[in-house]
Order: structure tokens, then C-alpha cells, then sequence
């Protein structure tokens, strides 16, 4: 008998967490690598929250705390969610875990049985689907072509449900394209939904403040309010303020649900780091203009790796509408033969031989589940992404 569980051998470890990895494994070796794998701002944590964490320290808040978030946290949580979105919860319809990570991962768990699908757009952020197969549950993946800024339709979503269908797990702007929905194709999709009442919606809206070019963001729940009762709006502290190592995440919505992720909680990980909810309270109740200048930053480097990208042969780089990604298609790059004399059958292949070959690490499509493709967070420094670009360009051009 295994002694390991079953439900591991339907999951496979975070391939953008094994990028990092082997990023520091090779620089510990003493190569020159690039990493654009990590999924985190290379901003540091705004001074004024890290003040917050250390009155808290001071203060003697480091003991366990009320379980699924402090009350100051979820009325600032309260507080953000009617400011920046018009939604109306109340403390018993919010959660807060270890990082929105562990918030979806509660959701999915105290939701789905074998047998229950979930609805995936691909290209999807690599955690969705595994951790729908940890609970037992099927993923439905549905294809976001390119050509539609990697944008599912209406259409699509509602030739994918099912009676078994328990969630739309959707995420706007997307990890890993960029892409955002406008008000407008949030609206053809929420209305799907309403002809389908059995149907939950999980928004995950972790890049919500990294949007460019005057794109407004939006959310189910805000654009249509009759979803109001079956959505859980996802969001966190960790990519807006450059707080990935706090591990604070947290969701609105219905107060069976919350009450259901409290009981899981309850009986793995218990509150979220204390200290780490005091300085989430400052960071939604602190100054917040700080977010369109590290959007400024972003949005440059963003139109620096697309036109960098786009003139390597072989590759096509579309302009996302926000987070720190871009997904360019190396399809024109399939079949070739690397200058090192790989040969790059798949963007698996070619992502190993630019690593091999010009010590740059990104992370391939198959992963997000559209290929061929590849990933690139433009969250580090102009230096690198130059340096980055230039090397992509370098194995492009021997590709023969
Ligand atoms: C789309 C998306 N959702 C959720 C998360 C998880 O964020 P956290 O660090 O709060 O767990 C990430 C992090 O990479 C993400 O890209």
C-alpha cells in the first residue's frame, strides 16, 4: 500500500515556483541567468505598512487571533470592497487566510466533491487546476484565444456548463496573459450566469490596481448585483502592495460560504500571522497613491517587452491590458533547430534551451495550459529586461 495519499499523484508541484527554484539553484553555481519566472513586484513593501507591522510587534500583537481575520482587518477589507468596487459586505461575509492562494484553495475545499466541475479559462494561473484536482474534482477548460486578447466568450462559457458545474473560476487582468475584461464582456458572461442558477462564481481580482492606459477594472458581482449572493470576490494585499512574503489574502461573499472556509480553516493553518493583518490594515486604510506610480513603472516596461519581443523572429507579442506578465506565442518559432542544436519541438523545449543556451528563465505555456507559449514577468529592473530581451532576440535569431 502507498504510503503516500492518492490525491497527490493527481497534482503536479507549481512549475512557476520550480522556475524559481532552479533560477537560484544556477546562480548558486555562480551562472549568469536572468529569472523572469517570479510572479512578485520587485517594488519593496510601502514604508508606512512596514511601521504598521512593527507598532503591532511593539504593541504585543503577536498572539493568536480571531480566526478567519482581526475585525479592524475585515472593516478595512469592508471598507476597500465598497470604495474601490460598490460591494456591500458585511464582517460575517468576509475571510481572510494566509495569502489568496489559501483563501481560493478554503473556497474549493469546502465546496467541491468528486464529480463537481469547475469552469477554468485557459490560459490559467498554474495553482487553478491542481487545486481542483486535490479535492477530487474535474477542471473544464476553456480556451481564450489569442486572437481575442486571450478573452473567453459568452458563447464559450455557456457550451462548457454542465449540471455538475459548481464554479466559474475567472481572473481579470489574468495571470499569466495580462488580459483584462472591459464592463461590457464581464457583462455577456455574467449574463450566461444568470440563466444558470446553480452555477458559483470565484473572481479572483489579485491584479486589480495593475492597470494600464485608463483600463477600468470590474468585477462580477459589481457588474451584475444578482450575482451578488453566489460570487466570492478573491482578493489580496500581496501584488498591489508588494507584500507576497505577508501572506494575507482574503475574500467577500455569502456568509454560508465564509462560515464553511472558517470550519477548514479552523482545522489547518488557524489565523493568518497577526502581525501581517495589522500592516494589511494599513495598507488598505494608508495613502494609496503610490499604486498609479508603480502602475506608470509597470505600464513602460510593459511596452518595452512588447515591442522588444515582437521583433524577435519567430515570436508574436500581444499588449496586455494589466498585471506584470506578457504571453507571446512562439509559434513561429516550432520545428526549428537552436543554435546550440535543439531542437525546439514545444515551448517546453524552447524555454529549456534559452536557459541552457542564453541563461534566461522564463516559464512555457503548457504550464497555463495554451501553447506555444511562454511567460515573462516584467516585474524586475529596466536592466535586466533589457539585457533579457536581448538574449531572447539572440536565440531567435539562431534558430534555424
Ligand atoms: C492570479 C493569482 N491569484 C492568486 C495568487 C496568489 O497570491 P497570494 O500571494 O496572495 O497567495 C497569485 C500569485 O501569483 C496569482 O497570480
Amino acid at each position: 500500500m502507498p504510503f503516500l495519499c492518492a490525491a497527490l499523484d493527481r497534482v503536479k508541484p507549481s512549475p512557476t515556483v520550480a522556475v524559481t527554484t532552479l533560477v537560484a539553484a544556477l546562480k548558486a553555481e555562480g551562472r549568469d541567468i536572468i529569472g523572469l519566472g517570479a510572479g512578485e513586484p520587485d517594488f519593496d513593501t510601502p514604508e508606512n505598512i512596514k511601521d504598521a507591522a512593527k507598532r503591532a510587534m511593539d504593541a504585543g500583537k503577536t498572539k493568536y487571533t480571531a480566526l478567519d481575520g482581526i475585525a479592524e482587518l475585515k472593516d478595512a477589507i469592508a471598507r476597500k470592497f465598497q470604495r474601490e468596487n460598490g460591494l456591500t459586505y458585511a464582517r460575517n461575509q468576509i475571510s481572510v487566510g494566509s495569502g489568496g492562494k489559501h483563501v481560493l484553495f478554503n473556497a474549493l475545499m469546502a465546496t467541491l466533491n468528486p464529480g463537481d466541475e469547475v469552469i477554468i479559462p485557459a490560459p490559467y494561473w498554474v495553482s487553478y487546476p491542481d487545486m481542483v484536482r486535490l479535492t477530487g474534482a474535474t477542471p473544464v477548460i476553456i480556451e481564450g484565444a489569442m486572437e481575442n486578447g486571450f478573452r473567453i466568450t459568452p458563447a464559450q462559457l455557456e457550451a462548457a456548463i454542465t449540471p455538475n458545474t459548481k464554479w466559474f473560476l475567472f481572473n481579470s487582468p489574468s495571470n499569466p496573459t495580462g488580459a483584462a475584461y472591459t464592463v461590457a464582456q464581464i457583462k455577456g458572461l455574467t449574463d450566461v450566469l444568470m440563466a444558470q442558477p446553480h452555477v458559483h462564481v470565484m473572481t479572483d481580482d489579485m491584479y486589480e490596481h495593475l492597470l494600464y492606459d485608463g483600463f477600468e477594472f470590474a468585477t462580477p458581482a459589481q457588474v451584475e448585483p444578482r450575482l451578488y449572493d453566489r460570487t466570492l470576490t478573491v482578493n489580496g494585499v500581496s501584488k498591489a502592495y508588494a507584500m507576497t512574503g505577508w501572506r494575507i489574502g482574503y475574500a467577500g461573499g455569502p456568509e454560508w460560504l465564509i462560515k464553511a472556509m472558517a470550519k477548514l480553516q479552523s482545522q489547518s493553518t488557524t489565523n493568518p500571522c497577526s502581525i501581517s493583518q495589522w500592516a494589511a490594515v494599513e495598507a488598505l486604510d494608508g495613502p494609496q497613491d503610490f499604486l498609479p506610480e508603480r502602475a506608470t513603472h509597470f505600464r513602460r516596461r510593459r511596452d518595452f517587452v512588447v515591442a522588444a519581443l515582437d521583433d524577435c523572429p519567430g515570436v508574436t507579442c500581444p499588449t496586455p491590458e494589466g498585471a506584470f506578465y506578457v504571453y507571446p506565442s512562439i509559434a513561429g518559432c516550432i520545428g526549428k533547430t537552436s543554435a546550440g542544436g535543439a531542437a525546439i519541438a514545444d515551448d517546453e523545449a524552447f524555454v529549456r534551451a534559452l536557459l541552457e543556451e542564453q541563461g534566461v528563465a522564463v516559464v512555457f505555456g503548457v504550464a497555463f495550459g495554451l501553447s506555444p507559449n511562454f511567460r515573462i514577468s516584467y516585474a524586475t529592473s529596466d536592466d535586466n529586461l533589457a539585457a533579457a530581451c536581448d538574449r531572447i532576440r539572440v536565440f531567435c535569431e539562431g534558430l534555424r
